[in-house]
């Protein structure tokens, strides 16, 4: 069976697909990364870079409306994607909402990673309100996105001890390290899975 075809929209450093990229790059492999989207000048576009994958960049202040870039984002994952639309869309730190344009297109097959058990503390500061609220257990989450915030199908789920005196920063790192094993089983199960078929 050929390898199922990604695309990971980022907009940090990166590390978690830099895991995926390492993962794809495996001789076994169920799936290949085809391109690398960033809503700005994302650290992580690096990695993509090295690995000779293909890279667009859609900020949404370049663009009108919300509207405007969610429909440029939908189109940039369209042109990435080549000859046919890509089998997954995965949100690998991508810190912004996609909208209908990007849903629609592909119904079902994006998936996002969040640092934290949802549905505790979805959102932006996932890891910083989980440590602020006091909990001893947090961890990361895998779901198939939706139109809301962390809302979706949760899809799998690792938890991740607080210890004493953790920052923000001391735990998001610990989360990520379980996070970035966890998206490349549940990439790899998804693309051995045969894709839905349109209704
Ligand atoms: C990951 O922990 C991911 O869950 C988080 O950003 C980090 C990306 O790290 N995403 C969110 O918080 C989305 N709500 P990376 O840039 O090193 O891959």
């Amino acid at each position: 069976m050929a390898p199922a075809r990604i695309i990971v929209l980022i907009s940090g450093t990166g590390s978690t697909l830099a895991a995926l990229i390492r993962a794809a790059q495996a001789p076994d492999s169920a799936f290949e990364i085809v391109g690398v989207l960033a809503d700005g000048d994302a650290p992580g576009l690096a990695h993509a870079r090295q690995a000779a994958i293909p890279t667009a960049v859609v900020p949404l202040r370049d663009h009108p409306t919300r509207a405007d870039w969610d429909r440029a984002l939908a189109a940039a994952i369209a042109e990435l994607s080549g000859r046919a639309l890509p089998d997954l869309v995965v949100l690998a730190g991508f810190m912004k909402l996609v909208g209908p344009a990007v849903l629609s297109a592909h119904p079902g097959r994006i998936i996002n990673t969040h640092p934290a058990l949802l549905p505790s503390f979805p959102g932006a500061h996932g890891v910083r309100d989980a440590l602020a609220h006091g909990v001893k257990i947090t961890g990361a989450t895998v779901i198939e996105v939706d139109a809301g915030i962390d809302t979706g199908r949760i899809l799998a789920q690792r938890a991740v001890e607080v210890h004493e005196g953790d920052t923000e920063e001391t735990l998001h790192e610990r989360i990520k390290v379980v996070e970035r094993e966890m998206l490349v089983d549940v990439v790899s199960s998804l693309a051995a899975a045969p894709a839905p078929q349109p209704a």
